[in-house]
């Protein structure tokens, strides 16, 4: 099997060593600006609307924030807007795999980033403009755009378990291993680690057991080996730290001063998250294709329900000004 790629299914781009790409700076930038700005936006209406938004729907006309807060108030109907934009935003991304003007427009990974920002926003937005009142199609429309939203977490997770071809992964995963030999060396020399820790960290099932998992016992197994790799290398820093590192390291969770050191862990730690992801291809990739084919009826149907929703504010007369 040379390509895994199918045909529906975009797969992520294979990484060999880490290495940051200079393009990847300004996106990032901009990433984390719209997260801090999206939960500074959150915090913000709770804090200012939670005596309103926790009183009972009966005694909410009597308060003074009714008039902003109502879904149809000064703030509730801008809310409104900011979701309509974001819905557009969300779309834009499977709209982009059909549309090829679209698609020569920047890069997928980043494309995605901004769905996800979106599409983890959204149910929130949302959540405040309907003043947390779930009614009719729109309350509908709610909650199938929530659980698509929480499915998308389950996606995003699996879609990192891909290469997008098993070549370029097992020709990453030579260079990574060549590179991971040399840097152990290097650090058993130098007295600061034993091989056999790095090894340690690498180990794996073998690919019979993997094999022999149904698909719902080998996603959360997947899951659980790396969050064990964390713990398997906050051990393996232990064997450097020194007096009161262990206290600014939180027990080597956090990166040591030592460059040698961490950089062996990357490299290290991207060799055991590659073999996994090779190791368990048989078993993520069908379950990806099985959410691809869950995650697009629920979404479409979101958007329907939404799109019936703006048209019949729209069509009461309701605008931004
Ligand atoms: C309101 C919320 C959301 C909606 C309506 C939505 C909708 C969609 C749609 C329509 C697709 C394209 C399916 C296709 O044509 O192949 C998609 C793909 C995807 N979404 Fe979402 N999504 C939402 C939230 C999220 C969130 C919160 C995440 C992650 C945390 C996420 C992760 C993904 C991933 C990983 C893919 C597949 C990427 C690919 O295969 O190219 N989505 N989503």
């Amino acid at each position: 099997m040379n390509s895994i790629l199918t045909p529906n299914v975009a797969v992520a781009p294979a990484r060999a060593v880490p290495v940051a790409k200079p393009n990847n700076r300004g996106h990032r930038v901009r990433l984390v600006g719209g997260y801090l700005l999206a939960i500074s936006l959150l915090l913000a209406l709770t804090i200012y609307g939670w005596d309103y938004y926790t009183l009972d729907a009966t005694q909410r006309p009597f308060s003074a924030k009714h008039a902003l807060l109502k879904p149809s108030g000064a703030i509730g109907l801008k809310l409104g807007f900011v979701g309509m934009f974001i819905f557009f935003a969300i779309f834009l991304y499977p709209i982009r795999k059909r549309w090829a003007w679209l698609m020569k427009q920047g890069n997928t990974r980043h494309w995605l980033d901004i769905h996800i920002l979106f599409g983890l926003a959204a149910p929130f937005i949302i959540a405040f403009h309907a003043s947390f009142k779930f009614r009719g199609f729109a309350g509908i429309a709610f909650w199938i755009m929530a659980a698509v939203s929480v499915s998308g977490v389950v996606g995003r997770y699996l879609y990192a378990q891909i290469p997008r071809s098993l070549n370029a992964a097992e020709l990453s995963r030579k260079e990574t291993q060549e590179l991971q030999a040399q840097l152990s060396q290097q650090l058993a020399e130098q007295r600061l680690l034993p091989p056999a820790n790095l090894r340690e960290m690498l180990s794996l099932p073998a690919p019979e057991k993997v094999e022999s998992l149904s698909f719902l016992v080998a996603i959360p197994y997947m899951m659980l080996l790396d969050v064990s790799r964390v713990f398997r290398v906050a051990r393996l820093r232990r064997h450097a730290l020194r007096g009161m590192e262990h206290i600014t390291t939180l027990g080597g969770l956090f990166s040591t001063g030592h460059r040698e050191l961490e950089r062996a862990i990357e490299v290290a730690r991207e060799e055991a998250s590659l073999s996994k992801r090779i190791l368990f291809l048989s078993r993520s990739q069908p379950v990806f294709h099985a959410w691809h084919v869950i995650h697009k009826p629920f979404s479409y149907t979101f958007a329907f329900l939404a799109l019936i929703h703006i048209a019949t504010v729209m069509a009461m007369g309701y605008g931004l000004f």
